[in-house]
This record gives C-alpha cells, structure tokens and sequence, in this order.
C-alpha cells in the first residue's frame, strides 16, 4: 500500500510540475529589437503565416485564422495580404496590400486561411494555403498569383480524409507538399484535454498530387513545417514539446531521415527557412498568456511575442540558437511567424498585427 501510494504522488507530482512548467508562469520576457521597428498598415485580424518569394522580394501572408471550435466571438473574414519588401523604408507608412481573389468556386465565407506555402509551377508562382470553413472543416486552397492586378486566381480546392486538423504544409513538388496535423479533436475543450493528458494526436503527411501518405504518427503537435529546397532539408516545429526536428528528404518525397533535435524552451509556430540555411520561428515564450490572448482575439489582451533563429553546422547535428527579437506583447502580440529579407525582418501574429524591422546591421542575428 505505502509503495503505491508514494508512486502515486511522485507520478501526481510529476504531472503538476510538468503543467507549471508548460504554463510558463514565472518567465519574464525582456524587449530588445534588431532595429527600427514599425507597425505595418493592412492585416489587424492576424497574419498567422507568411511566404517569402525570395527572388521577388514580397512575401504572402494569411489573415483571419480561425482555430478550433467553438470559437469564441465574431468568425473574422479572411484575408491574403501582399507585403512588397522593395517599399521605400523612411517616413511612408509601410503596407501590405489585400490581395483580391478571383474565380468561380471560391467560396470567400468559408475562407479562414491558416500555414501556406508555394512552388513556382511552370513560371507561376502557386500558394497552397491550409482553410477552415466556418465550421471548422478543412481544405487545401490552390491559388496562382497575378502580378499586373495583383491578385490571387483560385484554381481549386483539394479535401481529403487525412485533413484532420491541418496547420501548416510545406511544398517540396509542384501540387505535392508534406502537411502537419497538430492534433485530432476539433474542440477547444478536446485540445485542452490533449495537451493536459500528453496525448499524442499530432501527425505529418505527404500529399503526392492525388492522395496522402502518413509520414508520421504519434506526435505533440506538429506545428510550423518548413522545406529548405537548396539543401533538401525539412524542419517540423514539435509545438507542445518546444522542439524543432531536422530531417533530409528522401528521393521518394515521403520518407524523412531524422537529423537531429534541437530543444528551444519555447513553444516555437511557423518555421522560416532563410538563404543561408538558418530557421527562424515566430514563438509564443510565455504560454499561458498566449492561451489567454489568442483565445480571445477581440479584447485588448496581449501575450509575448518572440523571434528565435536557429544555425545548424553543416552536418545539422548541433545548432546555435540566437533571439533576434522579443516583445513583452505591447509592440507585437503573440508572433507565429517570421520571415527575413535584404536586412528586413517581418513579424507575423496570430490574430493581431503585422511587424516591420531593420536590421542594420545582421551580426546581432
Ligand atoms: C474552405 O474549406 C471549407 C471546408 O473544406 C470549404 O467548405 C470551403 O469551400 C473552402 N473555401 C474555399 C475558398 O474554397
């Protein structure tokens, strides 16, 4: 009796200790930026996602996201916004222009865009961006970018049963893509308990075009997903585990060899491959107000924001981490996302606003 009940505590004590440390309730975020930093006029209601085209110099960005049932407050319309890193940086306010969406089937009520990605199919540039109806259900959007409106063209909508709770894909193919499941149930309620109960509900697929394959079962949430096309390299954020995993891509597109794991201390969202081969994440440090905030995007209630960038060596065996940015959530609320280009940095939040950075000077990267 006396030996169960001492394993019951230290199991029970486990437990508690492992909720008090993922609720980071004694973490204090300290401001530090890596330049000038602005506010960007356009996206208010979240720029959860953004895609750079590197050799254009603009990046896509999702707006509107809706996450998990039911969802509390107002369903906000979604939105693709264009942000042009070749604007004049001085006095003008900085933008990111909607894009307009054009075609026949797309049903803009049901459009709540979430992880996105592309591939240039045939000198076009392609986005694949993840969708949540009003309901909650999932699809894959396919729209070609315009650039003399610019708009978007929506080609088609793909659906399939593997959908289960899409958060973020990475194309490695024209129409192919490997996506991350961050878990099963549908509900606040069910993910609440998914996390609390250390279920592992997250998965990773590939779509080859016309069906999906399982990569990966069994994991904590899968989350930001990124593909390093120069050095075929894929990185997946391991969100409720604060990790990011390595992986080389097999010839055929569905096996990942695992590289290594690099343990971050921080609840890391979408990934962000830069040119010479770093990962940057927009992360949410203090979880508990992030929980707070981003379960309540219409209030004023802000949480944390936080840009960590991450340098393999060359083997991708060990790797240096670096904290480029970080905001107590008053300059930039609950970042998701990153990206950096020509000395700029551009920070995305789940359902807030969009950041704007110089960086002077990249040594303090
Ligand atoms: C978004 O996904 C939902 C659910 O699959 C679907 O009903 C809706 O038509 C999709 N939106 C667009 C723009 O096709």
């Amino acid at each position: 009796m006396g030996k169960i009940l001492v394993a019951v505590t230290i199991a029970l004590c486990a437990f508690a200790w492992k909720m008090y440390e993922s609720l980071d309730l004694r973490k204090t975020v300290y401001n530090h930026r890596p330049g000038i930093c602005r506010q960007v006029h356009g996206p208010v209601k979240g720029s959860e996602d953004i895609e750079l085209i590197r050799s254009e110099g603009i990046a896509f960005i999702t707006s509107g996201i809706l996450y998990l049932q039911p969802y509390r407050g107002d369903i906000v319309e979604g939105k693709m916004f264009l942000y042009d890193f070749n604007q004049k940086l001085g006095k003008d306010q900085l933008k990111a222009k909607e894009l307009p969406i054009k075609g026949a089937s797309f049903d803009q009520n049901n459009f709540h865009p979430h992880g996105l990605t592309h591939w240039v199919v045939n000198g076009v540039i392609r986005l694949y961006v993840i969708n949540h109806s009003d309901g909650f259900k999932h699809s894959v959007e396919v729209f070609d970018y315009d650039p003399s409106g610019p708009a978007l063209i929506h080609k088609k909508s793909i659906k399939h049963a593997s959908f289960i709770r899409p958060n973020d894909l990475a194309a490695i193919g024209p129409d192919q893509f490997i996506f991350t499941n961050d878990g099963v149930t549908q509900s606040e309620m069910g993910n609440l308990a998914e996390i609390l109960s250390g279920y592992k509900g997250g998965s990773v697929y590939y779509w080859d075009g016309e069906d999906s394959q399982v990569i990966f079962s069994a994991m904590a949430a899968p989350n930001g997903i990124a593909y390093d096309v120069k050095n075929n390299k894929l990185f997946i954020s391991e969100i409720n585990y604060r990790r990011v995993h390595a992986y080389t891509v097999e010839k055929d597109k569905k096996t990942l060899t695992h590289l290594s794991t690099v343990d971050l201390g921080t609840a890391c969202d979408n990934l962000f491959v830069d040119s010479d081969g770093s990962v940057s994440s927009g992360c949410h440090p203090v979880l508990h107000e992030a929980a707070k905030s981003i379960g309540d995007c219409e209030s004023d209630v802000t949480s944390p924001s936080q840009v960590i960038r991450i340098k393999f060596d060359k083997d991708y065996k060990t790797a240096a981490i670096s904290e480029p940015y970080a905001n107590d959530g008053k300059e930039v609320s609950g970042s998701s996302a990153v990206a950096f280009h020509n000395n700029q940095m551009l920070v995305g939040t789940v359902c807030k606003g969009l950041l704007h950075c110089e960086i002077p000077d990249p040594a303090v990267l």
